[in-house]
């Protein structure tokens, strides 16, 4: 009888499972990313086709051994019995939003962001927030001692009993703490600087960070433990090998923010537990984070007066409508290919605009370096901001000024026309509320919008009508 072959390949960059090795991976077809592992290191997803492995559930340690967190076999979908998810409520409700309403129980949580962001400020903060309440916590780092631990702690108040720390990299050891102490939610910071003795490759290599993930993501469920693992964002804005950890975990967070502006962005990416895209806005100040309640009006200060190319418009960020000021610079170009950038928009989208600019409304902006900027740092990718871009651009290359009190939504297609946006209703309620009293709004939402108070509501049907709109009320 043949051997069951004892080493198996799986690809560093989105983690597919394979036999045999090949040039290129036929999941994400990157080259030559597949790297060969001992079969028990494989997850068996798609290794159990391949003939790796059988148990479909990765090698656990020693103090998990026998209890696995899957059925033996097939169940019925209606008979499966749901407990109440439990959740712990830190009470940060910032925090709390993005998570759907608190932490998982057993959930593995990747928290990501640019080293010196605030991802161990948050993640102490949260900690101390949970201990307080009498939840059993640990902190584990393999990044500071426990005195560098104690200095940032003591910016940020008083710890109480039930907060524990640990300076420890190496999984086995954190194992036995874990077991032996049994907290309920652990911080893990960070991945990339733990490791598996058992897996020959270094520290903070795709191979290691892959398989402490996954080894994690066990204990998290069969222990019922919520684990935080911080994750650095590596060059390519990207945790740890592209895709790689995202797709392992059950929640994953982004921590973002302007490293020149005190002001900082959780926002969620993926959710097992609640809905995504949703944001909790803090600002970094000398006592830690401080949760910002208002963003609108966070985003909005410092607005210049009477400039032209600025404009404000709303996103939706979850449920959340944030207003935000689109800023354009356009000026006469001495190059062949003029200078174009986007700060905080995308950028393919700001060239598709520019070309409706020059199509439909005949601007010569070849000729022209165009810059937009979405003040305040935030990034908003959201197509319901073409219009206020659009009007942006316009006012800078045709020097008109948008009267302050104006907000613009909507989204703009390639013929120049102007369409329709989700959520308007909540978009303009929170112009009001900050008080704005014009709003520009696509045509066919007014039907929609109806009747509103405090508001003059203009419905355009495309971008000629908006600027020429613009243009008249500075008159
Ligand atoms: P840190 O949480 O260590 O970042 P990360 O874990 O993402 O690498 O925080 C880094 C920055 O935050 C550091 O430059 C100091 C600043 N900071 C404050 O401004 N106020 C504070 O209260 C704390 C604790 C940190
Ligand atoms: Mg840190």
């Amino acid at each position: 009888m043949a051997k069951a072959k004892d080493t198996g390949f799986y690809c560093k960059e989105c983690g597919f499972e394979t036999a045999k090795w090949a040039g290129q991976c036929p999941a994400c077809h990157e080259w030559n990313t597949l790297v060969e592992v001992p079969a028990s290191f494989l997850a068996g997803s798609n290794s159990r086709q391949a003939g790796i492995s059988q148990t479909g559930l990765r090698k656990v340690g020693p103090g998990l051994k026998g209890k696995e967190f899957k059925a033996a076999g097939s169940c019925r979908m209606s008979e499966i019995r749901v407990e109440q998810e439990e959740r712990f409520v830190t009470g940060i409700d910032e925090f709390d939003r993005v998570l759907g309403g608190g932490i998982i129980k057993d959930s593995l949580v990747l928290v990501g962001g640019d080293p010196g962001i605030g991802k161990s400020t948050l993640l102490t903060q949260v900690c101390k927030a949970l201990s307080d309440k009498g939840v059993d916590v640990l902190y584990i780092s393999g990044e500071e001692s426990l005195s560098q631990i104690r200095l940032r702690a003591d910016r940020l108040g008083e710890f109480g009993e039930h907060m524990k720390l640990l300076c420890e990299t190496d999984l086995d050891v954190i194992e036995k703490v874990i077991t032996d102490e049994k907290p309920q939610v652990c911080v893990i910071d960070s991945i990339q600087t733990m490791f598996r003795p058992d897996v020959a490759s270094a520290p903070g290599s795709s191979g290691q960070v892959r398989e402490s993930t996954n080894l994690l993501m066990q204990w998290a469920k069969v222990m019922g433990i919520a684990i935080f693992l911080v994750g650095h964002v590596t060059k390519e804005g990207v945790v740890a090998g592209p895709r790689m950890l995202e797709h392992m975990v059950d929640t994953v967070l982004y921590f973002e923010g302007d490293s020149h502006a005190s002001y900082r962005i959780l926002r969620g990416v993926k959710n097992r537990f609640g809905s995504t895209n949703e944001i909790g806005v803090f600002e970094m100040r000398s006592t830690g984070l401080e949760q910002v309640p208002n963003p609108s009006q966070f985003m909005l200060t410092g607005r210049p007066v009477n400039a032209s190319g600025s404009v404000v418009s709303c996103s939706m960020e979850g449920t959340r409508p944030i207003l935000a000021e689109i800023q354009a610079l356009v000026a006469r170009s001495g190059l062949n290919n003029p200078r174009r950038s986007a700060t905080g928009f995308d950028f393919g989208r700001m060239n598709l605009l520019i070309a409706v600019l020059e199509k439909r409304l005949g601007f010569k902006m070849s000729e022209c370096d165009a810059y937009i900027n979405i003040a305040g740092g935030m990034k908003i990718s959201e197509t319901a901001l073409d219009l206020a871009v659009i009007i942006a651009l316009a006012s800078g290359y045709m020097d008109f000024i948008v009267p302050a009190d104006v907000m613009a939504v909507g989204e703009v297609g390639l013929s120049g026309e102007v369409r329709s946006v989700s959520q308007i209703e909540s978009r303009v309620r929170e112009a009001v509320k900050m008080g704005f009293s014009r709003c520009i709004v696509p045509e066919s939402s007014l039907k929609v919008l109806g009747k509103q108070e405090n508001v003059c509501l203009t419905g355009v049907s495309n971008v000629t009508d908006a600027i020429e709109i613009l243009r008249k009320m500075q008159k």
